[in-house]
């Protein structure tokens, strides 16, 4: 039997951290693979390693630093989590979006999320950066919906909208940021799926005929978590690697973190510009 993770749980790590900060961030970034260099650009930083919270997940993945920085961008209180929890990493879902859940026992309502994300439409290259319109959650259709369990009313309701996974005037803001600086910025919807495999050559034709256009192994856990309990959400993923649908190319992490020396300044761009705008 699982066990669920409880509103004092979140309450008591939540409680920690902002016993150690003296600021009230507005907005939560997840940074993805080959993204943590972002939080080296945050002012006044405080940074909380996630190993030193109580009954917190740690990041196993290389590439992943897992720890809070926490301070200001473009003078903006932000709690930026640099390295995520997967939940291939053989976490439960309830840990895998547990930093969501400690952002809104902190108050903070908005949050940013960044991923790798292979690319599945055909005219996606490796470098681009997608904003995320909407979510395939694949994950959920195969009975991993980190909402399963007792619900925490205190936060949201059982059977939550998601009519709008990800807030348009964010989105209206990040096309508006992306064209001021310059930045092509594709736009489409990302599946989730598990992981830790890369996707077979049908896999991808699957997904690309239901409706995706990149796909990773993050993110619509953690957007579901936080539109539950009515976060405004801005998605944003960095294309690593082209969608291999005839099985002509192999997918490695080492790429995906090659790719990120690339998507890094334009996801920062767009992220400071959307902090300015809000
Ligand atoms: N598939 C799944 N996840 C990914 C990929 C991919 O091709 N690239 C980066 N993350």
């Amino acid at each position: 039997m699982q066990t669920y993770i409880s509103l004092a749980q979140i309450d008591e790590i939540a409680q920690n951290i902002k016993s150690r900060i003296s600021i009230q961030p507005v907005v939560g970034i997840i940074l993805g693979s080959g993204l943590n260099g972002l939080a080296d650009s945050i002012r006044e930083a405080v940074h909380i390693p996630y190993s030193d919270l109580p009954n917190f997940p740690v990041s196993t993945v290389h590439g992943h630093v897992g720890r809070f920085v926490i301070g200001e961008l473009e003078g903006r209180p932000v709690l930026v989590m640099q390295g995520r929890i997967h939940y291939y990493e053989g976490y439960t879902m309830g840990e895998v979006t547990l930093p969501v859940r400690v952002m809104q026992r902190m108050g903070i309502p908005s949050m940013i999320v960044t991923n790798a994300a292979g690319g599945v439409h055909p005219e996606f290259e490796p470098g681009d950066v997608m904003l995320i319109t909407d979510q395939l959650n694949l994950m959920g259709m195969s009975g991993l919906n980190p909402l399963m369990g007792p619900n925490l009313d205190e936060i949201g309701p059982r059977f939550p909208d998601m009519s709008q996974p990800y807030d348009r005037v964010y989105c209206d803001l990040a096309r508006g940021v992306a064209k001021e600086n310059g930045i092509t910025l594709r736009e489409g919807v990302y599946a989730g799926l598990s992981g830790p495999s890369f996707e077979s050559p049908a896999d991808l034709r699957f997904l690309r005929n239901a409706g995706a256009d990149a796909v990773g192994m993050s993110t619509v856990p953690e957007v579901i978590i936080a539109r539950h309990g009515n976060m405004r959400v801005l998605g944003l993923s960095g294309i690593s690697n082209k969608a291999n649908l005839d099985g002509s190319t192999i997918t490695t992490h080492e790429e995906v973190i090659e790719a990120g020396r690339v998507i890094t300044p334009k996801v920062e761009k767009i992220i400071r510009g959307v902090l300015r705008g809000l």
